[in-house]
């Protein structure tokens, strides 16, 4: 046995509005039936004016936190770190942590973002983790949250019929390799060769402001459809099966793969590349759409709280999106009680 980090709460947030197919049809040129069949989503939800992704990060926080004290008493939310994955900040500068551990209460503890756009949250995991296992912290908050509504282009009915506003956020705490909860490995990679497949153009150092406004679409996400959902079946399956190796565990072993919530025929494809059987794969996307960083927390949520994801269930968490990044992690699902509503 070993120091490891030890999932210890969960917890999900959605804004209140919620946007369906339909609604999206009478604004766009698109329809209900071209969603569900070539994403499967068939609703997601969008920040209110003025909302922004430290608004939902703070509430998924707070619940991740009283879940971790359902379990472990008082003391299980005094958190020492606070990683908040997300590409969606409230401001270009400061990072968004910071406020976030502020609102929550938490003090003076270190708080930063990490960038990695769909797979921000496995980076932020496994970032707190190590700096669990380093002796740096002892209990840490990762969050993932993102608000792409408020980066998509009005009238692309590609992105506005995929992306969804959300946050997810876990509670890990130091403890033992072989405890359920403990995060066992992870595989994470890149690739900036694809930087271009998934990229908002202006607003960073390269194209800067100038005082005027940025070139038409240039200040909207923009993304490749087609090889985004190729590279997403390639490395989401490859990681997988790197960490399953690293591990000593097969396909066959997980109960559950938590999949980055893409699109269904991604997850799917994924699953095939695996060998993986459909009720191994969790899907909620169908309700959320793709969330971004909060896609694979809320997916867990979902999945615990529905009870297709039981104490010591083999599962693996796999996400892939802009930078190119991937990441996949492994635990054994330990007795957590998701709160997903105040
Ligand atoms: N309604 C109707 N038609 C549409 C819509 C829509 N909402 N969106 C696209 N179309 C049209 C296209 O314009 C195209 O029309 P054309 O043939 O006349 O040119 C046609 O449908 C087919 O377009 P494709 O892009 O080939 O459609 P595809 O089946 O590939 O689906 C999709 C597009 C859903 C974007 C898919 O490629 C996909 O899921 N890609 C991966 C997205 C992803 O995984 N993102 C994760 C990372 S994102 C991140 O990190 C932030």
């Amino acid at each position: 046995m070993s120091r490891a980090a030890v999932v210890c709460g969960l917890g999900g947030a959605l804004p209140a509005t919620a946007v369906t197919n339909e609604e999206l049809a009478a604004q766009l040129d698109t329809s209900d039936q071209w969603i569900r069949t070539r994403t499967g989503i068939g609703l997601r939800y969008v920040v209110a004016p003025g909302e922004s992704t430290s608004d939902l990060a703070v509430a998924a926080g707070e619940r991740a936190l009283e879940s971790a004290r359902r379990k472990g008493g008082a003391e299980a939310a005094d958190v020492d770190l606070v990683v908040l994955a997300t590409s969606t900040p409230d401001r270009p500068c400061p990072g968004t942590a910071p406020g976030v551990a502020h609102r929550l209460g938490l003090g003076t503890v270190p708080a930063f973002d990490v960038a990695a756009v769909c797979t921000g949250f496995v980076y932020a995991l496994a970032t707190a983790a190590s700096m669990i296992t380093a002796g740096v912290a002892e209990r840490a908050l990762v969050i993932g949250a993102d608000t792409f509504s408020t980066i998509l282009d009005p009238v692309d009915r590609t992105t506005r019929a995929i992306f969804g506003d959300g946050a997810g956020a876990v509670v890990l705490r130091a403890g033992e390799s072989g405890e359920p909860g403990a995060l066992l490995g992870f595989d994470l990679g890149s690739d900036g060769g694809g930087a271009d497949l998934i990229t908002v153009r202006a607003g960073g150092s390269r194209q800067r402001s100038t005082g005027e406004p940025p070139a038409p679409g240039d200040e909207f996400f923009a993304m490749e459809g087609r090889p985004v959902f190729t590279q997403a079946v390639i490395n989401m399956s490859e990681s997988s099966q790197r960490l399953l190796d690293r591990v000593g565990w097969t396909p066959g072993d997980l109960d559950k793969v938590v999949a980055h919530q893409a699109n269904v025929r991604i997850l799917h494809a994924v699953g095939e590349q695996l060998g993986l059987e459909d009720k191994q794969l969790v899907v909620n996307l169908d309700r959320v759409g793709n969330t971004v960083a909060a896609s694979i927390p809320l997916a867990l949520s979902d999945a615990a709280a529905g009870g297709d994801l039981v104490p010591g269930h083999r599962v693996v968490l796999t996400g892939f999106g802009g930078g190119l990044t991937w990441g996949s992690a492994a635990l054994v699902w330990p007795d957590v009680e998701p709160v997903t509503q105040s």
